[in-house]
């Protein structure tokens, strides 16, 4: 029986992928993971050096594709630019039709490398500068930060965004990759379950809590206003962005990880506001949810990634579209997975109640 593409232990805080623990994966490069997810096993020399080249090969997008990013909205959140992008992006991949194992696999290295590629593009258009174009000598993380910005990140940023990467590749039956395996059980293409996956992805209960999260540090922006923003929230009922999750009910592994970047790049950068401000939200958060009336409201994946982004400049209308790069890989081996079972998904309306 093949590893299972990922497993969860939400009282104990534990996350792997195909069975190892996402502390170990946390510090490889971003190609061996998308390889674990997709290949079930993680690569060895020749075949993760193989796979990185193909994945490196891919990274220019078709200029008709950079075409129909200049003829988008600019103002909008990039989410609304990518999903279109992804959509019209399968007009030209050869192998769209192809689907046997191996072309479905060219699609799948052109949509993780094609995505980043787009993200970029879409922001230096929105702000009236040329695309650059992708260097094939730099990783995953260290090429987006390249093509986004202009110039060469720092060793850290670059360290930092690849890790993001890997902490949203995966994550089991959320949301969004049920979305995308839902469309693969029809046998529809993978460039269609992608779409699906990141239409559902934006969703503010989802990957777009990111973006809220860092709303959220502009409006309180410094660590004084911390403590009544979280007591105002609370008394009126609304939720704090970045804590809660339907299946963690201890601390997300993958939000002490990002807690752990965010401080390194604040300690680096000589300027702590945003970690500081976060951290007594986090405070605030524990003390009146967590000890006082026992609900498991603990930060998750977006809260301290959101941190992260702060410091890296990041625009908050692409953060969801940098989560998405990351978590292609994992909507690709649900997928992959899917594809093999040729079983259509088709739940009864009864379900629903249950959820
Ligand atoms: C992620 C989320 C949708 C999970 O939802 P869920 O499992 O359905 O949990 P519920 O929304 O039923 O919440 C259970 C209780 O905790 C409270 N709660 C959950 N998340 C909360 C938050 N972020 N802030 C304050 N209270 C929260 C709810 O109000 C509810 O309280 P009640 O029992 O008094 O009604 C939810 O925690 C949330 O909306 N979080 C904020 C958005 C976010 O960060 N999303 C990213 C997820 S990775």
């Amino acid at each position: 029986m093949s590893k299972s593409i990922c497993f969860i232990d939400g009282l104990e805080g534990i996350l792997k992928y195909r069975e190892i623990d996402i502390n170990k994966l946390v510090g490889l490069p971003y190609d061996a993971v998308s390889y674990l997810l997709i290949q079930g096993e993680l690569p060895n020399e020749e075949e993760l050096a193989d796979f990185s080249a193909r994945l490196r090969g891919e990274r220019e997008i078709e200029k008709g594709v950079i075409d129909i990013i200049r003829m988008c909205n600019l103002n909008i959140d990039s989410m609304e630019a990518l999903r279109t992008i992804v959509s019209y992006m399968s007009q030209f991949d050869p192998d769209l039709e192809d689907e046997s194992l191996e072309g479905n696999t060219k699609k799948a290295i052109r949509l993780i490398s094609g995505i980043p590629t787009i993200v970029a593009a879409y922001h230096r258009i929105s702000n009236g500068k040329d695309p650059i174009s992708p260097d094939p000598a730099l990783s995953h993380g260290a090429n987006f930060l390249y093509m986004l910005r202009g110039s060469q990140p720092t060793e850290l940023e670059a360290e930092v965004m690849e890790k993001d990467f890997i902490l949203s590749a995966e994550h089991e039956l959320n949301a969004s990759t049920f979305s995308s395996r839902i469309t693969a059980s029809t046998c529809s293409d993978l460039y269609s379950a992608i779409v699906s996956g990141l239409c559902t992805l934006k969703g503010p209960l989802h990957g777009g809590a990111r973006l809220k999260v860092m709303d959220m540090l502009e409006e309180v922006s410094s660590p004084e206003n911390a403590e009544e923003f979280v007591l105002k929230k609370i008394e009126n009922k609304e939720k704090i962005m970045g804590f809660g999750h339907r299946v963690y009910k201890t601390y997300d592994p993958r939000g002490i990880l990002f807690k752990e970047l965010a401080k390194q790049l604040a300690e680096t950068n000589g300027d702590m506001i945003w970690y500081e401000t976060a951290e007594e939200l986090e405070k605030t958060v524990l003390r009146e949810l967590v000890e006082k009336k026992g609900k498991p409201i603990y930060p998750n994946v977006d809260f301290y990634s959101g941190v992260i982004y702060k410091y890296l400049e990041i625009p908050p209308h692409l953060a969801t579209s940098i989560f998405a790069i990351g978590r292609v890989s994992g909507w690709i081996a649900h997928c992959f997975d899917q594809y093999s079972k040729k079983r259509i998904i088709r739940p009864r309306a009864f379900m629903l109640d249950e959820l």
